[in-house]
């Protein structure tokens, strides 16, 4: 079987950025991931980081991720979302063939999964898209590799809903509908997004959007008149089983115990 984590919108701020708009500890939240995911059994073949990965994109902040990630021996693939800097990213992790600020568009074989990872973030804007080069890009990637089933990482959710969703808060409708019809035809997992900081699965074009609401914080969905940010932090446990991708949305805060049941107790369970 292979596992995989989603993890999204980290927000990582390192400490010498001084950063005012860093809303919770997303260091130390960055410190439990690694940590929760180093002890899973079994142990996750690889992460997908579908952006957001620093808070405002500095070089700091990404060398410290970087520094996080050394000796971790669990691949990350990772790509951008609206909160980062492609010239920041690409001067710490070098050798991408966009360097130096261009999109962090790349694909990789993983644990038996063509993992595709498309950068939707736009310089200056909210809101996500992909332009004709990142189209043709993808074309190309997706067309790899064709035995495998697919996974898409791209930071900005497609638009579902263009009578509903708020511009900030998807592809633009002309980068979700080009971005459809890539897919059509293709084995593919699901869709892997984050950028709206909620756990929340719905179908595509038949594939599953999985958006996880990531390390920083979530937004109480309660509330309707405004956009209430509030505490929250998870990632998800995604299992490829033999009847499809089984997706398990994980709180990452320290959790109060409850109560505890031995696995040999619960096996004797009927
Ligand atoms: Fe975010």
């Amino acid at each position: 079987m292979t596992r995989f984590l989603h993890v999204t919108d980290l927000h990582v701020s390192a400490p010498q950025t001084n950063d005012a708009t860093r809303q919770t500890d997303t260091v130390a939240a960055l410190d439990r991931l690694i940590e929760v995911a180093l002890r899973l059994d079994p142990r996750p073949d690889f992460i997908v980081a579908s952006g957001d990965l620093t808070n405002v994109g500095d070089e700091a902040s990404y060398r410290l991720l970087a520094e996080r990630f050394e000796g971790f021996d669990i691949p990350v693939h990772m790509t951008l979302g609206n909160h980062d800097r492609r010239a920041g990213w690409h001067s710490v992790f070098p050798g991408h063939h966009a360097a130096p600020d261009g999109p962090v568009d790349h694909d990789a074989v993983l644990g038996g999964v063509h993992v595709v990872a498309l950068d939707s973030s736009v310089p200056g804007r909210v809101s996500g898209a992909l332009d004709d080069e990142q189209i043709e890009r993808a074309a190309e990637m997706l067309g790899r590799n064709p035995d495998l089933p697919k996974l898409v990482a791209i930071h900005h959710p497609p638009r579902l809903d263009p009578s509903r969703n708020f511009a900030w808060a998807t592809l633009d409708q002309h980068s979700t509908d080009r971005l459809a019809s890539l897919l059509e035809g293709r084995s593919v997992l699901a869709v892997l997004s984050g950028h709206v900081h909620m756990n929340r699965v719905a179908m595509w074009h038949g594939v599953p959007l999985v958006v996880t609401m990531g390390q920083q914080s979530t937004v109480d969905l309660t509330r309707t008149d405004a956009l209430a940010v509030v505490e929250g932090t998870g990632f998800a446990i995604c299992d490829l089983l033999p009847s499809g991708l089984q997706t398990t949305f994980v709180p990452l805060a320290e959790p109060r115990l409850i109560k505890e049941i031995s696995v040999d107790r619960l096996r004797a369970f009927s």
